[in-house]
């Protein structure tokens, strides 16, 4: 499996390659409007051909490359059925998206918003907002709920084996990766709480809305592209 690890440095989200390169397909998941011409860059030097991108959910901090992606590529857009309508696979748990000889299988984990997903490639765990490195999404706006997002990591994410690396969205200080093991010992929103702790952790953050969400979550809806130059 061939992987990469990107970085949009303004609104520290990472987009991930992860390609198989006998078949020479790839998938990037999460994929930033700005850094698309960065992205296909990459995909055309490694020989790949992009096959699909894997949304982890509709984001409301930047706009995604999806649409772009598509309009370039030809390549299948995918995401949760609760998504954007604009996708051209909607998903849903347990199932599973090949790319080349990679099964991506989809695991429903909703509580930062309602569509959220994660997609486990062999031991690779890509968790959007839902699990981050010591922390997990906010439940505060697009329908998020502190109870659904705690059972979406401690009934579904945390039945994987501990070894399971931990790709996230985002991170604030430059952490990369973690595992499941890690994070059910060191994760200061998890380790040692329970379901009503951590619900009453969350309600208390009051963290200021991102910039642009509304802007955001309407252009995502449309897969990043104004409507009339989405194809579905
Ligand atoms: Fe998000």
């Amino acid at each position: 499996m061939l992987f990469r690890q990107l970085l949009d440095p303004e609104t520290s989200t990472y987009t991930y390659l992860v390609a198989d390169p006998i078949f020479g397909e790839a998938a990037l998941i999460d994929p930033v409007l700005e850094q698309v011409d960065r992205d296909l860059t990459l995909v055309k030097e490694l020989g790949l051909t992009l096959t699909h991108v894997l949304e982890t959910h509709v984001h409301a901090d930047h706009v995604t490359g999806a649409g772009l992606l598509r309009e370039r590529t030809g390549c299948q857009v995918v995401a949760s059925m609760k998504g954007a309508s604009c996708v051209n696979v909607h998903v849903r748990h347990g199932e599973q998206v090949r790319v080349g000889g990679l099964a991506f299988w989809v695991l429903a984990t909703p509580g930062h918003t309602d569509d959220s997903l994660s997609y486990l490639v062999g031991d690779c765990l890509f968790t959007g907002d839902a699990l981050l490195v010591r922390g997990t999404g906010r439940t505060d706006f697009q329908n998020g709920d502190a109870g659904q997002l705690y059972d979406s990591i401690t009934r579904v994410l945390f039945l994987l084996p501990d070894e399971t690396r931990v790709y996230p969205a985002h991170d604030y200080q430059g952490r990369m990766m973690t595992t499941l093991g890690e994070e059910k010992r060191f994760n200061p929103r998890l380790a040692g709480k329970d379901r009503a702790a951590f619900i009453q952790l969350m309600s208390g953050l009051h963290l200021p809305p991102p910039r642009n969400l509304e802007l955001a979550v309407s252009a995502n809806r449309a897969c990043g592209l104004p409507a009339e130059l989405s194809q579905h």
